[in-house]
């Protein structure tokens, strides 16, 4: 059985890329809901029912893990899919998502404050800031919806993006904060924005906390491990395609394969 990828849209690739080259054995299932992007202006309810549609669609297709790669959805929907649907309906499965694994990144970090950016149903949904309490609760913890930044990003604007989110982190951030990319999309800033803010903010990109993760989750469940098949395969399912979208997945996937 294989590794599911659900996103929205393409952004998650950038995950699915790095957990390819961190465990190359397995095979891998990215399913991005393009048909409905962007996620992060719709309804909780809306959401809800679009990741559920995608789910059955990933267990369709023999996906035994499914990793909810979009923040969106993970804020939104996770803890009810897993509490009734998945016991429900597929108790032999596993969902997971990226908002626990990337606030125990920040707990590592021994910082005093952090800076979520993120779309605005991920900020309105308060998962982060509800799980970092949980986990430390002397955080200074302060979060930003961008909304602005996915579209921007979708058409392939990096340059508006980049100076956009420079400039709202020099209005909202403070020296010495952790600064939580909390979008799929935002991973492709994460350079120009360390290299911007080298002395004064640490970013914590997702394509770096799910491989680690990842392979922590899988070390410690070997009844999920060993159900896993190893053929290398990797197939990508858009609901909607779009002419430029052959070109954001080679660029997106560029040097994800031991091959290339
Ligand atoms: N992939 C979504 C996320 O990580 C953002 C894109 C969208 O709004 O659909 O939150």
């Amino acid at each position: 059985m294989k590794i599911g990828f659900f996103d929205s849209g393409l952004g998650g690739l950038l995950v699915l890329k790095a957990v390819v080259k961190a465990l190359p054995q397995y095979d891998y299932l990215y399913y991005a809901d393009t048909a409905n992007l962007p996620y992060g202006e719709k309804t909780e309810e809306q959401i809800f029912v679009l990741t559920k549609a995608a789910l059955d669609e990933l267990f369709a297709r023999d996906c035994l893990l499914v990793i909810v790669a979009c923040n969106t959805a993970s804020a939104e929907t996770l803890r009810r899919l897993q509490d009734s649907y998945l016991k429900e309906q597929y108790p032999d499965r596993r969902v997971l998502g990226v908002i626990v694994p990337t606030i125990e990144e920040v707990v590592e970090q021994e910082s005093q404050s952090a800076l979520l950016i993120a779309t605005t149903r991920t900020v309105e949904s308060g998962k982060y800031e509800r799980e970092l309490a949980k986990m430390q609760g002397d955080i200074a913890f302060k979060a930003v919806a961008t909304p602005e930044l996915v579209p921007l990003i979708e058409s392939h604007q990096m340059a508006a993006a980049t100076d956009l989110a420079v400039a709202l982190l020099e209005r909202e951030a403070r020296a010495g904060d952790v600064v939580l990319l909390g979008c799929t999309h935002y991973i492709l800033l994460k350079d120009a924005l360390r290299a911007h803010f080298a002395s004064t903010l640490t970013f914590i990109a997702q394509d770096e906390v799910v491989p680690k993760k990842l392979s922590h989750y899988l070390e410690n469940h070997p009844e999920i491990t060993s159900r896993l098949s190893t053929v290398g395969e990797r197939t990508i399912v858009l609901t909607e395609h779009r002419p430029d979208y052959d070109r954001l997945t080679t660029e997106f996937l560029k040097g994800a394969y031991p091959a290339e």
